[in-house]
């Protein structure tokens, strides 16, 4: 009777360890399986299934200086940003062009300066991800623009400072 209980109480164990590891794969999968540009759905499973982990808390040390609002260069970012991507860019969602979202994981900012100053240069010297990228685009040219590195940095700063931001807006 003891022993029986005892292997009962051993197999639920085992039972919940093997779920367990089944649901951690399976989620890990769901995040990898994602191409990077659906950056919202890879977002949303941050803060996916398991129930203790709260998006909002992640977000707002993120988005905010410790005064509560944006710093001097996310501001400046935020500026350039309106003024010369919005029309066709969010970082949450493809416009005319890609979301910009998790930019920074895709492509180290030694791509995006020549790419932003003159994106048909980057495709024309042979680059594979920018002719893939232009390619599926229908061959869209992105304007060229005479921004310096620091203007072009501050806008990149500004789109992984709203990253959080825009997994609040998901979750809600
Ligand atoms: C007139 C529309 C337009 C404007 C304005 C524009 N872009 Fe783009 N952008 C595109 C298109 C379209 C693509 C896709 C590639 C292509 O077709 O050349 C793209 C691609 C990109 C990429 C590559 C994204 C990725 O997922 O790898 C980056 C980075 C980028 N743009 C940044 C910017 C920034 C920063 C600005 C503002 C300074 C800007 N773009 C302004 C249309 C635009």
């Amino acid at each position: 009777m003891r022993f029986n209980s005892v292997g009962f109480a051993l197999s639920v164990g085992m039972l919940l360890i093997v779920v367990l590891i089944g649901f951690t794969l399976l989620s890990a999968a769901g995040l990898v399986g994602f191409a990077a540009d659906e950056v919202k759905v890879a977002q949303c499973g941050v803060g996916g299934p398991s129930d203790d982990v709260n998006p909002r808390e992640l977000t707002a040390e993120k988005t905010m200086t410790s005064a509560g609002s944006e710093s001097a260069e996310v501001a400046a970012g935020h500026t350039l940003f309106n003024n010369n991507c919005a029309q066709c860019h969010a970082v949450g969602e493809q416009v005319v062009g890609p979301a910009l979202g998790g930019l920074t994981k895709r492509r180290p900012i030694s791509w995006i300066l020549p790419w932003v100053k003159n994106s048909s240069k980057v495709v024309a010297s042979g680059d594979e991800y920018a002719i893939t990228l232009f390619n599926k685009y229908n061959k869209q040219q992105m304007p060229s623009f005479a921004l310096s590195d620091k203007e072009i940095t501050s806008i990149v700063v500004y789109i992984t400072s709203t990253e959080g931001q825009y997994l609040q807006v998901v979750v809600n």
